[in-house]
């Protein structure tokens, strides 16, 4: 599991984890991000905070940009990378990414709304979602998005009418399952997927041959997205092979080459330091995925299509470090004997349960998928013995875990600061107000300055959605 073997440095930060930019600094050994130590930043902006390195953001964007343009290149064709909004999307998180050069993913009116007062061309935004409203629907095809993705049959008539309304002609993609499970290590059992997005591949020929009935679609390939924190790449290489090999079919319907196709996203990325040598590296993968594509287009006898991926965590999870001031600390003997005792819990005869002012509000991914964090301690560094510890918030549910399990200083203590890595995805985004705590801000760090790129939320504001009803006589 996630735990660090005791006798390891508890002090470390791991680059491979944590941002680039993170450090320890040499007054107390405190933790910098970006040059500014962790203290500093929760007495200016408080705690719990979710800090953003845009340096190591946009860094990453390009990376995983050009890694993924290079190969496509090589291979003889072109790739768009869309940054997958979802992950944790706000005004200048747009911004970056666009300015980065990549396009950006809705998943939803309101992050469309984002990605527009961002600036980002409309060309370049596509519009996913299996339920988009019509009123969605509208807007997308009013604004010009550039592509929106088709998930249900319905949703077909449903575009074609808002395009035709519009007077305009929308390049739509339509989403479909390869049957690949990339929960699984089976990717070549065929498999009906019995999950809500997108239409079984076979369906494949019939779906599009209904859009390309319709005068106000134009539709441009395939899109297939087969899970998220992927580490193994064989499973978006069957996909992309399978896809491929309904090419020919969609060909003859057209009556021209498919021009794209849209592998999505779902590129894994290391949580822990135990998790780091295995996490896939994005020129590798890019490579693979490009090699797949070129192989099964021969094999197809069908163009090269253009690609498209939509990677979100992958760009943004390990710029992110979530910042908690501890409250109280908690000694529990773990089971004595060796039957009973957890292997995972490396021996220790206890665990320190150290409470702090978050929680599951603010990363519910523990809760939700078992999700591994690691912690380390930010205001100082120790060389009290290790003890394994497991941080928890301030909810009132027992499963309100950060990290389920690592290992800090034994004299971590009320008022110490702790920096969780890599929560950059999907933290902030699935924050809740469970029990009325108000959503920490979001601060961006670069170059030793800090400013607020997502504000958070106060008592009085979530109470002020209370709405006192006075009966009317
Ligand atoms: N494209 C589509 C169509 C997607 O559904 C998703 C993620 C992505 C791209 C981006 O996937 P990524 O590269 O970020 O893995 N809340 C979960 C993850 C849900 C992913 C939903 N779809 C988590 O925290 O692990």
């Amino acid at each position: 599991m996630t735990t660090a073997a005791p006798g390891s440095d508890l002090n470390a930060v791991d680059a491979r984890v944590f941002p680039p930019s993170a450090r320890r600094g040499s007054r107390c050994g405190e933790l910098k991000l970006a040059g500014i130590p962790a203290t500093e930043l929760t007495a200016k902006h408080g705690s719990p905070l979710y800090v953003v390195d845009e340096q190591a953001a946009r860094d990453r964007a390009r990376e995983v940009r050009e890694a993924l343009q290079r190969e496509a290149a090589r291979v003889g064709t072109e790739a768009t990378v869309y940054y997958a909004g979802k992950a944790f999307l706000c005004v200048e998180v747009a911004r970056w990414m666009d300015e980065e050069g990549l396009a950006v993913d809705v998943a939803s009116g309101g992050e469309l709304a984002v990605a527009l007062a961002a600036g980002v061309d409309p060309s370049r935004i596509g519009f996913h979602g299996n339920n988009k409203s019509e009123r969605e629907i509208a807007r997308a095809v009013e604004a010009g998005v550039g592509t929106i993705i088709i998930d249900s049959e319905i949703e077909t008539e449903r575009i074609a009418a808002a395009a035709s309304a519009a007077g305009r002609r929308q390049r739509v993609r339509l989403r479909v399952n390869s049957g690949v499970h990339a929960s699984t290590h089976d990717f070549l059992a065929t498999s009906h997927e019995d999950q809500k997005f997108g239409q079984p591949l076979g369906e494949a020929p019939r779906l599009v041959e209904a859009i390309l009935a319709h005068e106000s679609l134009e539709f441009v390939g395939l899109h297939c997205h087969i899970g998220s924190q992927i580490f193994a790449t064989d499973g978006f290489r069957e996909s992309a092979r399978r896809l491929l090999g309904v090419y020919p079919e969609l060909e003859r319907l057209v009556g021209a080459p498919i021009p794209e196709l849209n592998l999505g996203g779902g590129f894994g990325i290391a949580y822990t330091s135990e998790q780091a040598d295995e996490a896939p590296r994005i020129a590798d993968i890019a490579r693979e995925l490009a090699d797949i594509v070129a192989e099964s287009a021969r094999e197809f006898g069908v163009a090269v299509p253009k690609l498209a991926f939509e990677p979100g965590r992958s760009i943004i999870g390990q710029s992110g470090v979530t910042l908690y001031t501890v409250g109280t600390t908690k000694e529990v003997a773990l089971a004595g004997s060796d039957a009973a005792a957890d292997p995972a819990d490396l021996g220790y005869s206890s665990r320190l349960y150290v409470s702090v002012d978050g929680g599951m509000s603010d990363n519910a991914r523990p809760a939700l998928y078992g999700a591994d964090y690691q912690v380390r301690l930010a205001n100082r560094s120790s060389d009290a013995e290790p003890a394994l510890v497991r941080v928890v918030g301030k909810h009132c549910e027992s499963g309100d875990i950060v990290v389920q399990r690592d290992v800090l200083p034994g004299d971590v203590r009320p008022g110490d600061t702790l920096a969780v890595a890599a929560t950059g995805a999907y933290c902030w985004s699935l924050a809740s107000n469970y029990n009325y705590v108000p959503r920490p801000p979001v601060v961006a760090v670069r170059e030793g300055a800090s400013r607020i790129i997502v504000r958070g939320e106060t008592e009085d504001e979530l109470l002020a959605k209370s709405v006192v009803a006075t009966l009317s006589p």
